[in-house]
């Protein structure tokens, strides 16, 4: 059964905006894409950039390190030097912005 745990409120995040969150010793990237919030690992699959850190634009975030683009909703390679095989793993995915609270 899956466990929710409260890691930002609504407000913390700004649309296009990721931020760095620790649950249960992991690093979770969290994102705003307009009123939905998702979160993937922090860790680029490439050489481990960190992805909340990286630039969003629309539902895609690219790696600061060497530029690897995912999808934050699936978590999908959409641009190399990401690993294809495995994508960002998708931590959880909320569409309404109330869940993320
Ligand atoms: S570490 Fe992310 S693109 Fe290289």
């Amino acid at each position: 059964m899956p466990k929710f745990m409260k890691v930002a409120t609504p407000d913390e995040l700004e649309d296009q905006q990721g931020k760095l969150v620790e649950l249960e010793g992991q690093e979770i990237a969290l994102f705003r894409v307009e009123e939905a919030f998702h979160a993937l690992s922090d860790t680029c699959t490439h050489r481990g950039g960190p992805l909340s850190e990286g630039t969003v634009e629309g539902a895609e975030v690219t790696c600061p390190w060497h530029g690897a683009r995912f999808d934050i909703k699936t978590g999908a390679v959409m641009g190399l030097p990401g690993d294809e095989k495995s994508g960002a793993t998708n931590r959880s995915s909320s569409s309404e912005r109330q869940t993320a609270a």
